[in-house]
């Protein structure tokens, strides 16, 4: 999700909001707006595309006075990106504005509801909803603003980041986080609100972070109160001196936007989860699948068809969907698909998968196979991109703007997105026992907390990767669910260290690539105590039996494998179908920390663009 700024001080509110939401531009996002008081009224200025376009709407629409406003950057969940659906939003009496980074699950019942209590809405977002919910709340109540934004806050169930300002009250902004990062800076008689210190660092490096269910009232010469959402109780603050500079923050602390992104994975997958799974009830619904059920059901055959990481991302697809709902799948790339006049049939689903939504092959290949007559749906991570406008029908990862060139969270999140899929059809279908089917499903709600124990491996990946990273080649090797994971891990070692690697199903190897095995060859086995456990630990043996430097990715307490392999990394147990969103964790760090030693830089790799949008 995109960024926030908010500011209340003596400054000029305009110039601070702006040049923080520039400080956050390296959040990706689509969408840009301001709210300013300018000490009678609110004034409001948003628009589609950058901070720049929006200065320059600005300039036109707006006398940019005043010591109080919010700023917004936006990474659309809900609703196109589109000047209506910017932030900010006012609520119906244009008396409160609101700005929002999250997702509100329950949107449509509670938007129902307002709509009945005579709300109207203007824009497709959840986020307006949200605003009308305190307004009706505080109106009906009688309520000052904190209190009617703690009691929406108890009905809302999602992730946010927001700041709420009351025209009525125009000497304070309530902020309030869940799920959505939320941090206070402490000046002299002035207070910035922001996503990240970014927009605020130059200014003070005094700063509050809220913790989730936390909120706060940001009023001037008056000590901030923070209070817990759910009971109203008090927090003691704990202000912290930061040390960060500038870049530091941008990227979280960490040195690069892809291991950010690597350890966002958890808190990514459980946003594309969100509101789609509920594992203790065994359901799971997602819109544009519920819409086109029958045409998933009747299917005789699905086409995936993407590019690099997405495609990996569809082979796992497809033996989740043939291994669970048995029904027929190929992967296609996208390039091959579109010129080799491919059979195309009109009770074929294509499945379009692309993080960015606007490579030129992938939207060439949608656009081949609606001419021949299939249904196509599309599986993206940005909202409103070509491909989520061209496709008839998907589902949005919500992994948030993906900087660094090598794919990593998309990639999970795009997993995610197949597994909902494949377990709904197989359920549909009847194809898939009760047990396997709640298995999986709670399995899947565990998963980010298995990915969090797999990111611990990170220290011993170093020692691994300080070994080989002059390593001329390197082959990746796994079987089932996990022969795309080799492909993937392949690919991101090539793209950001520039070392040769190939991923292969494990049992090829005898078919020829057994030939390049000797001692300076390291070889990646992906080998978890699942089937084909023993076909597997075979493979090792062939290896090891020519000298070759295994390094094998084992489910946690695997000793049989340890005393065969050079290198061993531990990942939690899970279920197989969901084993590729742990065991890619670790290939992930180690092609990460090689390219680190080699001096390679990792978020822009040479010859690379995040989004290939040319042929
Ligand atoms: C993956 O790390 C690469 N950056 C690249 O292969 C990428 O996955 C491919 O270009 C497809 O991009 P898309 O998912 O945005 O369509
Ligand atoms: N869900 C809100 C929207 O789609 C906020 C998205 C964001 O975090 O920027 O407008």
């Amino acid at each position: 999700m995109c960024g926030i700024v908010g500011y209340i001080g003596y400054r000029n509110a305009y110039d601070v909001i702006i040049k923080g939401l520039q400080r956050l531009e390296y959040r990706g996002y689509d969408s840009a707006g301001v709210v300013l008081f300018d000490g009678t009224q609110m004034q409001l200025c948003k628009t589609k595309g950058k901070v720049s376009d929006l200065q320059a709407k600005a300039a036109k629409e707006m006398n940019a006075v005043g010591t109080i406003g919010m700023g917004h950057t936006r990474w659309a969940t809900h609703g196109v990106p589109n000047d209506v659906n910017s932030h900010p939003h006012y609520s119906n009496s244009g008396e409160l504005a609101i700005i929002h980074n999250g997702i509100i699950e329950n949107y449509e019942p509670l938007k129902k509801e307002l709509i009945n209590r005579g709300y109207v809405f203007k824009s497709d977002t959840d986020t307006e909803v949200l605003v009308n919910l305190i307004e009706d709340i505080q109106k009906t109540n009688q309520l000052k603003l904190g209190k009617a934004v703690q009691i929406a806050l108890n009905q809302v169930v999602g992730a946010y980041a927001i700041c709420v300002f009351d025209v009525k009250k125009p000497n304070e902004i309530i902020v309030a986080r869940l799920g959505s990062p939320l941090a206070i800076g402490i000046g002299e008689n002035e207070y910035f609100i922001a996503s990240d210190a970014s927009p605020f660092i130059e200014y003070t490096n005094n700063a509050i972070y809220l913790e989730d269910e936390e909120m706060a009232i940001v009023r001037l010469n008056k000590s901030m109160k923070i209070r817990k959402i759910k009971d109203d109780s008090l927090v003691v603050p704990y202000v912290q001196e930061l040390q960060l500079n500038l870049e530091q923050i941008e990227k979280g602390g960490y040195d690069h936007f892809m291991l950010k992104e690597i350890h966002e994975q958890p808190a990514v997958i459980k946003d594309t989860y969100r509101g789609r799974l509920l594992s203790d009830k065994g359901i799971i619904k997602m819109a544009g699948v519920e819409d086109n059920l029958d045409k998933f059901t009747n299917a005789k055959r699905i086409v995936i068809v993407a590019c690099g990481t997405s495609w990996h991302a569809g082979l796992v697809g497809e033996y989740l969907i043939e291994e669970f709902a048995r029904i027929p799948v190929e992967v296609e790339y996208a390039s091959e698909f579109r010129y080799r006049n491919p059979i195309i049939n009109k009770d074929d689903v294509v499945i379009a998968i692309s993080q960015s939504g606007e490579t030129a092959d992938t939207l060439a290949a949608i656009k081949l196979a609606k001419e021949k007559g299939a249904f196509v749906f599309g599986v993206c991570n940005v909202v409103g991109s070509s491909i989520s406008r061209e496709t008839h029908a998907g589902a949005y990862t919500h992994a948030g703007p993906e900087i660094g060139v090598a794919s990593t969270k998309a990639f999970t999140t795009q997993i995610t997105v197949l597994a909902l899929i494949a377990f709904r059809l197989a359920k549909v279908k009847g194809t898939i026992s009760q047990s396997d089917y709640l298995r999986n499903l709670l399995e899947m709600e565990l998963i980010p907390s298995k990915i969090e124990e797999a990111l611990k491996v990170d220290g011993h990946v170093i020692d691994i990767a300080a070994i080989y990273k002059d390593a001329p080649n390197c082959l990746y090797l796994g079987r089932g669910f996990n022969y795309p994971v080799a492909m993937e891990g392949a690919l991101k070692l090539k793209e950001i260290s520039y070392i040769h690697a190939e991923g292969y199903p494990a049992a090829e190897m005898k078919h020829g690539p057994i030939a390049l095995i000797d001692e300076h060859m390291p070889v990646v086995v992906i080998a978890p105590k699942q089937n084909h456990y023993d076909k597997v630990v075979s493979n090792i043996q062939e290896i090891k039996a020519r000298s070759g430097k295994i390094i094998a990715v084992v489910t946690k307490g695997d000793e049989q494998v340890r005393a065969l392999a050079d290198h061993v990394i531990e990942i939690p147990e899970t279920t197989e179908a969901l084993t590729p969103l742990l065991s890619t964790i670790p290939l992930q760090l180690l092609s990460y920390h090689i390219a680190v030693m080699r001096e390679c830089n990792v978020d822009q790799p040479r010859n690379l663009a995040k989004s290939v949008t040319v042929e």
